[in-house]
């Protein structure tokens, strides 16, 4: 008798479980109120949860890629003259920019664009201002053979220069084990693109999203985590993915125009509600 009550316990103890997550998501910290859910799901709209690793099927996040793509990140002779690296332009300890409005060259020439960060940017569905490269690893290639940027001539002319240095080669070996030509120029690509995978800045937002409710306080849950995760994000503003969107008139990307013209709407809702420095108007 004792024993048929306590089974019965249990089972209705895992029924009433079932049935409350049903009605209410449970969080790690609880269950969610209908404020919180509403916030949640607003900002599930534009956002994703930062992951620890952005990884990719096509080029797995391995430790020996990420330590081979840190050392070429801050190496020099990636560039011509042997004034750049990545890290001049896209400095780790700034957050992952150079601070000036335009890069120098390798040569001291001025570029024409800012440096966008470096942080996060795996997780765009697109690199540049104007997005003409797909993913980070075609990205990398770029600036390295960029004439202003590091000014490399051809692949041939740095993988020739990398395969004389020994210890690049033990690292192109242990990070491409068995290919049979492992410094090549594909592999510095792939290199940096793994440990640019691994620079990411998941937060105390990603983890209220994530449903652990106590990682952001009450007025941090006011619309202030938006402007917050879009400055993380780097959209500024909506602005950024607008005109070759635009000018695509592709259905997919018509889609992510939406997006953005929601984006827009929110933002100018935001706009009206708070001043410059964040606090609510009047
Ligand atoms: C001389 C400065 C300079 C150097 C050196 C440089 N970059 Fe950049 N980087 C830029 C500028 C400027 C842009 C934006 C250019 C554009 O959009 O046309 C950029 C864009 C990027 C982006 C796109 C980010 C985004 O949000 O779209 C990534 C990623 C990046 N660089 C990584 C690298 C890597 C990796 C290296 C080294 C192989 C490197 N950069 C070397 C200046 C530099």
């Amino acid at each position: 008798m004792k024993k048929s009550m306590i089974l019965l316990l249990i089972i209705a103890t895992i029924a009433c479980q079932q049935r409350s997550t049903k009605e209410e998501p449970t969080t790690i910290s609880g269950i969610y109120s209908k404020e919180d859910s509403a916030l949640v799901n607003t900002a599930k709209m534009f956002f994703k949860i930062i992951p620890e690793q952005a990884n990719q099927s096509e080029n797995q996040v391995t430790d020996a890629k990420v330590k081979l793509g840190q050392v070429l990140f801050y190496d020099t002779r990636l560039s011509k003259t042997g004034n750049n690296s990545c890290n001049s332009c896209h400095n780790l300890s700034t957050y992952g920019v150079d601070n000036v409005s335009t890069s120098k060259g390798d040569a001291g020439q001025t570029g024409e664009r800012n440096s966008p960060t470096v942080f996060n940017a795996s997780l765009h569905n697109m690199q540049f201002w104007d997005g003409r490269a797909a993913t980070i690893e075609e990205q990398a290639g770029m600036p390295i053979l960029n004439p202003v940027e590091m000014a490399i001539p051809h692949k041939g002319f740095l993988v020739t220069k990398l395969h004389k240095d020994t210890v690049y080669h033990k690292l192109f070996t242990s990070a491409f084990p068995g290919e049979p030509e492992p410094v090549s120029f594909a592999n510095v690509r792939n290199a940096i693109g793994a440990f640019e995978r691994t620079l990411l800045t998941p937060s105390r937002f990603d983890k209220f999203m994530g449903g652990d409710l106590t990682a952001l306080n009450p007025d941090e849950k006011a619309l202030d985590m938006v402007l917050k995760g879009l400055v993380r994000n780097n959209l500024k503003f909506g602005a950024r993915y607008c005109p070759c969107r635009v000018k695509s008139g592709d259905k997919e990307k018509d889609k992510e125009i939406k997006t953005v013209e929601n984006l827009k709407r929110v933002l100018n809702d935001i706009k009206k509600t708070y001043n410059d420095e964040g606090h609510i108007k009047g």
